[in-house]
C-alpha cells in the first residue's frame, strides 16, 4: 500500500514537512520515493528508488522548497521500482504533478487514446496516465481538471495533485484506497494514513469514495465527483507520536509484541461484566437480536486475520452453537456464494482496507447479509461501511507482520462468543470463569514475554534451517499456521502450518533431521495424541520445538527445546500460544539479517489486488 502526503501553505517551505510525513509510512512497505513542490513559478521534482535515505541524500545535494508539495511511498503494482516509476507524476506541460495509490483499471486504453493526442509518457506506470489526463481537462481549475478527468477512470484511487499555475490549492480524491484531510493552523493536508500528520495535527476528515477535497492555506471544502457540496465530520485523532516511535525496542514488530500484555486488555476494557459472565460490545448491541435469529456466520478475512477467523469458528461453534463458515475474502468475492436470509457477515481486518476483504463484505452485503467488522484502524473503510461493530484498540501496528493486533482480535472474538454464548446455554458460573480467564491472560503473556531471552536462544539454533513444519491441534490448528505464516513473511524461511493428525497423510514424508518441526502441545484434551504425533516426528529424526504448559514433564523428554506458556481455558489457549511463536519468528529474522518491520515485498495493507 503506497504512501501520501500533501502539505498546502502559504509561506512555509514543506519539504521537511513531507519528508517527515514520508518517514511515518514507511512502515507499510515500498520500493521507491519522490516529493514535488511548488516553487515560484513552477514545479520542482526529486524522485529515487530504494528507501527515504536516498531521496533524502539527493535533496541535500540539490535542494528544493516551496509553500504546497507532494510526496509519496511507491510499493510497485504496474512497472518495476525504480526512479522513473516512482510518484510524483508530472503531465506533459510539466506544470502538474500527482501521487497515486491504487489501480487504474482502464489506464492503457486512456494511454492509448492520449498517445494519439500526443501525449508522451516516460513511465511504464498507470499513475502517469492519470497526470496527463488531467492535464487533457486542465483550464485553469484543477479541481474541475481532475473531477473531469475522474469520470472516466475506472479503478481504485487515493490521489493528491498540485500545479504550478494554482500554487495554493492541494486536491485529494479517493476511490477504494484511503485518503484523510488533515486540518492545521496556518497549513492544510492530505494524506492516505493519519500517521503522517499526526505531528502536525490531530483534526482530520476520512473522505470516502467517489469524494474530492481541494485544500488551501486557509481551510478546504469537500464534495462529490459530481460536484455536489457535502459536509464532513471533523473527528480527533486520539493516539500521539510515541505511538509511533520504538521506545527503545530494535523493531517496531518487537515492541508491539512486547505491547500485547497491555494490549489484549485494551481489546476486551470496559466490554466485560464479571458479575453477570458477560460481554457488552456497543457495536454489535444492535445486531444481538440479528445473532440470535441467525442460524449462520460467515467470516471473512485474509492472512493473519483469516487465522484469527479460523479460532473464531471454532469459539462461536463451541460457546455459541452458532454454524460458522470462515473463507478467504479473496475466494469469495469471486465465487457465487449462497447467502441465506438472516445470515451475518463478521469482517476481520486490521487495517480495514485491505481490498480483498472490503470486496468481499460489499458482495456478503449485496446479498443480504448483516456485515459486523472487527477492525483495528479506526475511521478505516471497512469500519465506516460495515453494519457495525467492534474495534480491537491494539493501537497503531506498524510492524507488517501482524501481532498484537491477532491477539486483539481473539480477545474480541472469545467475547463475542461469551455474548452469544450467555443468550443460549452458557450460565453465569461459566460466564464468570470465562471473564477471570480473560482478566488473567495479559498477566500470562507477560509471564511468556519473560521468557524472551531463552527463546531468542532457541532461535539462534534454528536460523540457517530452511523448511519448518509447524503442526496444532483443535483451538491450536490455526495457530499452527499463523506461526508459519509469521516465519514466511520475516524470515524468508518456508513454513507450512498443519492440522497434527494431517502429518500422516503426507507431510511426515518430510520429516528428517533437517526439518525442524514446530508442535504446539500444551495438557489439553488432544494431549496424547499430539505426543504421539511427537513420537512419529522423533522416529523420522526431526527435531522439535514444543509450545507446551508450565510444568509438563512428558514434552521436554521428546522435544528438542521447549517454551513453556501458562494454562487457561481452551479457547483463549491461542492467545498465549501464539506468542512463543511471534518471538521465535522475530528472533530467527534477525539473525538471518531481515527486514523485520518491512519485509520483503510485502505491505502492511494490501489495497490493490
Ligand atoms: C499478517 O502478518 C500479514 N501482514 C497479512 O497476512 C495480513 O494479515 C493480511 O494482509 C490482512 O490484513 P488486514 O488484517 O489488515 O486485513
Amino acid at each position: 500500500m503506497c504512501g501520501i502526503i500533501g502539505c498546502v501553505t502559504r509561506d512555509r517551505d514543506t519539504v521537511p514537512i513531507l519528508l517527515e510525513g514520508l518517514r511515518r509510512v514507511e512502515y507499510r512497505g515500498y520500493d521507491s520515493a519522490g516529493i514535488a513542490v511548488v516553487d515560484g513559478d513552477g514545479l520542482d521534482i526529486r524522485k529515487a528508488e530504494g528507501k527515504i535515505d536516498r531521496l533524502q541524500a539527493l535533496i541535500d545535494e540539490r535542494p528544493i522548497s516551496g509553500p504546497t508539495g507532494i510526496a509519496h511511498t511507491r510499493w510497485a503494482t504496474h512497472g518495476e521500482p525504480s526512479e522513473q516509476n516512482a510518484h510524483p507524476h508530472l503531465d506533459g506541460s510539466g506544470r502538474i504533478a500527482l501521487v497515486h495509490n491504487g489501480i487504474v483499471e482502464n489506464y492503457r486504453s486512456i494511454r492509448r487514446t492520449l498517445e494519439a493526442k500526443g501525449h508522451v509518457f516516460t513511465s511504464e506506470t498507470d499513475t502517469e496516465v492519470l497526470a496527463h489526463l488531467i492535464q487533457e481537462h486542465y483550464e485553469g481549475n484543477l479541481e474541475a481538471a481532475v473531477r473531469a478527468a475522474l469520470a472516466g477512470v475506472q479503478g481504485a484511487y487515493g490521489i493528491a495533485v498540485i500545479c504550478a499555475d494554482e500554487p495554493e490549492k492541494l486536491v485529494g480524491a479517493r476511490n477504494g484506497s484511503p485518503l484523510v484531510v488533515g486540518i492545521g493552523k496556518d497549513a492544510n493536508y492530505v494524506a492516505s494514513d493519519v500517521a503522517a500528520l499526526v505531528r502536525h495535527t490531530r483534526d482530520v476528515v476520512y473522505l470516502d469514495d467517489l469524494e474530492m477535497v481541494v485544500a488551501t492555506p486557509d481551510g478546504f471544502s469537500t464534495t462529490t465527483l459530481e460536484n455536489e457540496l457535502i459536509t464532513k465530520n471533523v473527528e480527533k485523532v486520539t493516539w500521539n507520536i510515541d505511538m509511533i516511535e520504538k521506545n527503545g525496542f530494535p523493531h517496531f514488530m518487537l515492541k508491539e509484541i512486547f505491547e500485547q500484555e497491555r494490549t489484549v486488555m485494551d481489546a476486551v476494557r470496559g466490554r466485560l461484566i464479571s458479575a453477570a459472565g458477560d460481554a457488552i460490545l456497543g457495536g454489535l448491541r444492535e445486531h444481538r437480536r440479528a445473532f440470535q435469529k441467525s442460524e449462520r456466520i460467515i467470516i471473512l478475512a485474509c492472512g493473519t486475520s483469516w487465522h484469527a477467523g479460523l479460532i473464531g469458528e471454532y469459539m462461536l461453534e463451541d460457546l455459541a452453537r452458532v454454524s460458522v463458515e470462515v473463507e478467504y475474502a479473496s475466494e469469495f468475492r469471486y465465487r457465487n456464494p449462497v447467502i441465506n436470509p438472516g445470515d451475518i457477515a463478521i469482517v476481520i481486518s486490521q487495517s480495514g482496507e485491505t481490498i480483498d476483504t472490503l470486496a468481499a463484505m460489499a458482495e456478503a452485503q449485496r446479498r443480504g447479509a448483516v456485515a459486523l467488522g472487527i477492525v483495528n484502524v479506526v475511521g478505516s473503510t471497512i469500519a465506516r461501511q460495515s453494519d457495525g461493530g467492534v474495534y480491537t484498540h491494539a493501537g497503531l501496528e506498524i510492524g507488517v507482520a501482524s501481532t498484537k493486533a491477532f491477539t486483539s482480535q481473539l480477545m474480541v472474538l472469545a467475547a463475542v462468543a461469551l455474548m452469544l454464548g450467555r443468550s443460549h446455554d452458557i450460565s453465569v458460573t461459566r460466564g464468570r470463569q470465562i471473564v477471570r480467564a480473560m482478566e488473567a491472560i495479559p498477566g500470562q503473556i507477560a509471564e511468556i514475554l519473560g521468557r524472551h531471552e531463552s527463546i531468542r536462544e532457541i532461535a539462534s539454533r534454528y536460523a540457517k534451517d530452511t523448511n519448518f513444519l509447524y503442526l496444532g491441534r483443535g483451538y491450536n490448528f490455526p495457530v499452527a499456521l499463523e506461526g508459519a505464516l509469521k516465519l514466511k513473511e520475516i524470515s524468508y524461511i518456508h513454513a507450512e502450518g498443519y492440522p497434527a493428525a494431517e502429518m500422516k497423510h503426507g507431510p511426515i514424508a518430510l520429516i528428517d533431521e533437517r526439518m525442524p518441526v514446530v508442535v504446539i502441545a500444551p495438557q489439553d484434551a488432544f494431549y496424547e495424541k499430539i505426543l504421539s504425533n511427537m513420537q512419529e516426528v522423533k522416529a523420522r529424526g526431526g527435531r522439535i520445538i514444543a509450545i507446551t504448559s508450565e510444568g509438563d514433564d512428558q514434552v521436554e523428554k521428546m522435544a528438542d527445546d521447549v517454551i513453556e506458556i501458562p494454562r487457561t481455558l481452551p479457547h483463549l489457549t491461542p492467545i498465549l500460544s501464539v506468542v512463543p511463536l511471534q518471538l521465535l519468528a522475530y528472533h530467527i529474522a534477525v539473525k538471518r539479517g531481515c527486514h523485520v518491520d518491512q519485509p520483503r515485498n510485502l505491505a502492511k495493507s494490501v489495497t490493490v489486488e
